[in-house]
């Protein structure tokens, strides 16, 4: 049986500021997915939060890009926001960009990784979701899981990872796509992930075509309406485990860098990556800083076994502390680059405005 999992993302308000989800909208949100399951329209589900983002992860069999699915997690969001709207709650209905849904709920806001595959018999299962950044945000621990035999072992020493995989890079600002294998081509990869404020990834793939799939993540806002490009947006990711793709151990190992990433403290400033466990998914100092939640299971006939909070472990502190430390470094800079962004990105924000009321008493 094919199974498809759809993890979808969108910040419909939050307290105080952008911190983190108010918890009854949560419980709103899984009574109306259990809703859903009991209609029998998705399998099985999970709601968590990264920060201030509310996160929808469901199975079903309709496929990638399905009306209904898209639809109903749509609807969700728009009850959700209604309500963050009557509470009071920051930012309410943040996410939501257009007032009717109209077949795909890519371009309307929320963000969204799907990805349908042939259920292995045993078929481990990890998701992540990051606030405070942006969709390059997972190029670099992208690269570490499927590229770098530094991080994944599997690379050298098992025959079913030895070949490499194939990534699909999206240029965000032209919105078209680019297909490089690793090992071959991985420098003309790293040419363009490495700029990851233009070159995504959005998905993995295995060279063998039996296993399919192996990683996406979600780029949605970026591709938004005609491709144009509309800035920032917490981005997400679905990654497949073991038996010819990287250990469970190889793919979090990704994430222990605290590696630096863009979209801290109104979306224009850099920051490094926090591994944390759904406890500490908040974002409080600077708005911050960025931060990474993780969850895994086995899933078996679309359903979710064993799950666990995969950054609940102290074997993350050290990262943690790394954080911290830089995060102190880089914001010793305030206003200055490299901790604001470049005037490029900061294009999207408001400072075009300041420059404009400055226009007119620029002089030779
Ligand atoms: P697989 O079971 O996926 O081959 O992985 C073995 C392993 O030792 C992981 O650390
Ligand atoms: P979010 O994109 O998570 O809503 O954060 C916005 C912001 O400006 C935080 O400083
Ligand atoms: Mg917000
Ligand atoms: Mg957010």
């Amino acid at each position: 049986m094919k199974t498809t999992i759809s993890l979808i993302k969108a910040d419909i308000g939050s307290s105080p500021g952008h911190v983190t989800v108010y918890e009854p909208l949560m419980v709103k949100a899984e009574e109306l997915m259990q809703e859903a399951k009991d209609e029998n329209k998705i399998i099985d589900f999970i709601v968590f939060n990264a920060g201030d983002d509310t996160e929808l992860l469901m199975t079903h069999q309709k496929g990638v890009d399905n009306e209904e699915i898209h639809k109903l997690a749509w609807d969700i969001f728009m009850q959700l926001g209604k309500e963050a709207r009557e509470i009071g709650l920051y930012g309410a209905g943040q996410d939501l960009l257009k007032d009717a849904f109209s077949g795909n709920i890519k371009g309307m806001g929320p963000g969204c990784a799907e990805i349908e595959i042939e259920e292995r018999p045993a078929e481990p299962i990890l998701v992540f979701a990051m606030d405070k950044t942006e969709p390059g945000a997972f190029n670099y621990p992208i690269f570490q899981m499927f590229a770098n035999p530094f991080n994944t072992a599997g690379l050298i020493i098992d025959p079913k990872l030895h070949d490499g995989f194939r990534f699909s890079v999206m240029d965000i600002y032209k919105n078209q796509f680019v297909d490089l294998k690793c090992p071959e081509e991985m420098y003309d990869l790293l040419a363009l992930i490495g700029a990851p404020g233009q070159y995504v990834v959005k998905y993995v793939d295995s060279k063998d075509t039996n296993l399919g799939r192996a990683a996406a993540v979600s780029t949605d806002k970026l591709a938004l309406i005609a491709g144009k490009y509309v800035g920032k947006d917490d981005p997400v990711a679905i990654v497949r485990s073991q038996s010819g793709f990287p250990a469970v151990g190889e793919i979090v190992e990704a994430f222990t860098l605290g590696h630096m990433v863009s979209g801290w403290m109104r979306g224009s400033h850099r920051g490094p990556l926090m591994p944390v466990s759904l406890d500490f998914s908040q974002c409080v100092r600077f708005d911050g800083p960025p931060r990474v939640v993780g969850l895994g299971f086995q899933l078996k006939n679309g359903q979710f076994k064993g799950g666990v909070d995969l950054f609940d472990d102290p074997s993350f502190d050290l990262t943690r502390a790394r954080v911290n430390e830089i995060a102190e470094y880089i914001r010793r800079h305030g206003p200055f680059e490299p901790s604001r962004l470049p005037l490029s990105e900061m294009e999207y924000t408001t400072l075009p405005g300041v420059l404009k009321k400055l226009q007119d008493r620029f002089h030779d």
